[in-house]
């Protein structure tokens, strides 16, 4: 069989996309701001917010790679120095980075904060460029008393250089900081990116896909129910992951395409979802109805109509000896279970029909599961 996953390593998290859709006017801006800054020989700082996976690493990466591939502005060519500073959350251990950055290192020990300024001041004048500064995590630093934001984004006044100074965060960090670094960011010097809604999410999925799988083995709907599951939190790396996911346990199944089952099992692998203890708590109409959905969903599709769901669970109902069920209970057990979190319905335009989907475990272990509770319930003919 074919592989799916023809050029894996661009769905790797190191991996920086050449472009970054829905955010085209985002890089536009800050670009075009950093570029006027540095024409006139002025750094430009930013503080850069939003939530987890909505792109803020991706997007400064981005930004500082096409600054530099562009060459000299202003006179400098423009050096980048990424420093994620989770780990890293004091001033000297930012600072060794930085020293590193500029091609200069000192042992670990022994120096203070403002000799290695020193050392970092001579590496730059040895080599003169301009220099961003891209402080990622910058959260755990800012929060603790540092001077290095003071001192980066004051460079000129402090002789250290021309350094822009990037700060990335999921919260703003304004509160933190001294009134003299607040005012390195005023309202032109801050961007927060909105979270990923859900077409979004499926077009960055798209965009991710044509890089990183044969063509022919993913279709949109697949994507679609990817997005689906991660737009509650807009995160495009948890959808990216469950694609690569998706994508892996396909091939191992040696399937010619990732299908809705293999994104589900994905998901259930990344995340803890419903456990059996759940499964007990359900009652009969919800196992049924569930029960059919699972059967219906087994293998390629991602989402069914109401009405298919309902002839298929009249089937069942009837295979099973049970009595019919009305429409309307048919009905309010299907919101009882999106309540519950285990389906989702979409109202399609015409009102009535809507769409069910199930993303929440395998169809085929939840069908056994079912299978075997229904059969443990079910009364013995003769
Ligand atoms: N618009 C986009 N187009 C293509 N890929 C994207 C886009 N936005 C984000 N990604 C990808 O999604 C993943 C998550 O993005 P990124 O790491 O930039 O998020 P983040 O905001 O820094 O999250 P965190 O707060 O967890 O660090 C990365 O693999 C990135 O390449
Ligand atoms: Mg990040």
């Amino acid at each position: 069989m074919a592989r799916i996953l023809v050029r894996e390593e661009t769905l790797d998290p190191s991996y920086l996309p050449p472009r970054l859709v829905h955010r085209e006017k985002e890089i536009e801006i800050t670009s075009k701001r950093f570029r006027e800054a540095l024409a006139k020989g002025l750094p430009y700082h930013l503080m850069l917010t939003g939530g987890v996976g909505s792109g803020k690493t991706a997007l400064a990466r981005r930004v500082g790679a096409d600054l530099a591939r562009a060459g000299r502005t202003g006179g400098f060519p423009v050096h980048v120095a990424y420093v994620n500073c989770w780990r890293r959350a004091s001033d000297r251990t930012v600072m060794l980075d930085l020293l590193r950055s500029v091609d200069v290192s000192l042992p670990d020990r022994g120096y203070s904060l403002s000799e290695m300024l020193d050392v970092f001041e001579q590496g730059i004048r040895k080599n003169p460029r301009h220099l961003l500064v891209l402080l990622d995590e910058a959260s755990s630093l800012v929060r603790q008393e540092t001077k290095l934001v003071y001192l980066l984004s004051r460079s000129r006044e402090v002789e250290l250089g021309s350094i822009s100074l990037v700060l990335i965060a999921i919260e703003d960090l304004l509160p933190y900081l001294d009134r003299a670094s607040r005012s390195s960011f005023g309202v032109t010097h801050r961007l927060a990116l909105a979270p990923y809604d859900r077409s979004a999410l499926a077009d960055v999925l798209a965009a991710r896909a044509e890089l990183a799988l044969r063509p022919g083995s993913y279709d949109p709907d697949v994507l679609d129910q990817i997005a689906r599951i991660a737009a509650p939190n807009g995160d495009a790396r948890f959808a990216l992951e469950l694609l690569s996911g998706a994508a892996h346990l396909a091939e191992d199944d040696s399937a010619d395409a990732i299908s809705g089952e293999h994104v589900r099992r994905a998901k259930g692998s990344i995340l803890p979802t419903v456990t059996e203890t759940q499964i007990e708590a359900l009652s009969t109409h919800e196992l049924g109805v569930l029960l059919s959905l699972s059967r219906t969903l087994k293998g390629r599709s991602t989402s069914t109509s109401s009405q298919k769901l309902r002839a298929n669970h009249a089937a069942l109902l009837e295979e099973l000896g049970a009595p019919a069920m009305s429409r309307t209970t048919f009905w309010r057990t299907l919101k009882e279970l999106e309540r519950d979190g285990l389906v989702t319905l979409e109202t399609g335009a015409s009102g009535e029909s809507s769409q069910v989907a199930m993303d929440e475990m395998p169809a085929s272990f939840l069908a056994t599961l079912l299978e075997e509770r229904i059969g443990r319930a079910r009364p013995r003919k003769g």
